[in-house]
């Protein structure tokens, strides 16, 4: 996408109001990665503004974070825990935040905000030596079957509706580069506010690979944080990775 600066996108406003929309996983989430971590420590790559990683830390296990955006970093600070846990601003594909982690997670699609596969291998990479040998990579992302059935490779959705305001995503998809260009468009009295997004989404078996590579082998897979049973026909996986 021209003028999409992924080191950007993730500031300003959009950090303002990433908590108003929670995903509503959470409490499964941090049920799933709590029996995983076996007492930590436990690192979150991209842990934003701290949606699953503080109360995971709650449980009483050491959490840190590697995060891009200072912004998103601030709100995690502001938040009641946040400066109990150690955040190194970062890119997750390459910096470092220690080893001997038990436990390491990518969630909510992150892995997809690498842009290229050659940065997603170096993120499994990366992953992979700040683990300890024992230890757990976990990813949970989309299963992006439904792009290849979108007429055109694209879509425009009405993603919310309200009496004075409207918000539509807008995106389009590349089978060549696996690049899923969107924006979200919001249309009301305060004019037209859009807000980009460029994903590289990648199927299961990718990941496997980029695991491979990274010296990872997939020990579990399922369709979500209640270990349903993964299939053809999932829409996300939990994958989790070990040496
Ligand atoms: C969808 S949010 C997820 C945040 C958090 N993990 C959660 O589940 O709420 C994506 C986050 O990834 C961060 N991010 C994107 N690219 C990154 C990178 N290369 N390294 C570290 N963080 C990154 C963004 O700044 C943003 O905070």
């Amino acid at each position: 996408m021209d003028g999409f600066d992924p080191s950007t996108s993730f500031s300003g406003e959009i950090a303002a109001r990433y908590d108003d929309h929670l995903r509503g996983d959470e409490a499964e989430t941090v049920a799933y990665l709590s029996a995983l971590a076996r007492g930590g420590p436990v690192l979150e790559l991209a842990v934003g503004t701290g949606r699953i990683a503080l109360p995971l830390a709650a449980t009483g296990i050491r959490v840190d974070g590697i995060e891009l955006s200072p912004d998103m970093i601030d709100r995690l600070r502001a938040k009641s825990g946040g400066p109990e846990i150690r955040v190194v601003h970062g890119d997750m594909s390459v910096d470092w935040a220690g080893d001997g982690y038990a436990l390491i997670y990518l969630v909510f699609n992150t892995i997809f905000n690498l842009l290229t596969q050659e940065g997603q291998v170096r993120c499994f990479q990366n992953a992979a030596r700040q683990l300890a040998d024992d230890g757990a990579f976990v990813v949970e992302a989309t299963v992006p079957n439904d792009f290849l059935a979108l007429p055109g490779d694209q879509y425009v959705q009405a993603e919310r509706v309200e009496a004075d305001s409207v918000t539509l995503d807008v995106a389009r998809f590349d089978r060549v580069t696996q690049i899923l260009d969107e924006s979200h468009v919001t249309l009301g009295p305060q004019g037209i506010r859009i807000t980009p997004i460029a994903t590289r989404y990648i199927w299961p078996s990718e990941m496997d690979l980029m695991a491979r590579l990274a010296g990872l082998r997939l020990r579990e897979r399922s369709a979500g944080w209640h270990g349903e049973a993964f299939d053809g026909r999932s829409a996300r996986h939990v994958s989790v990775y070990g040496k």
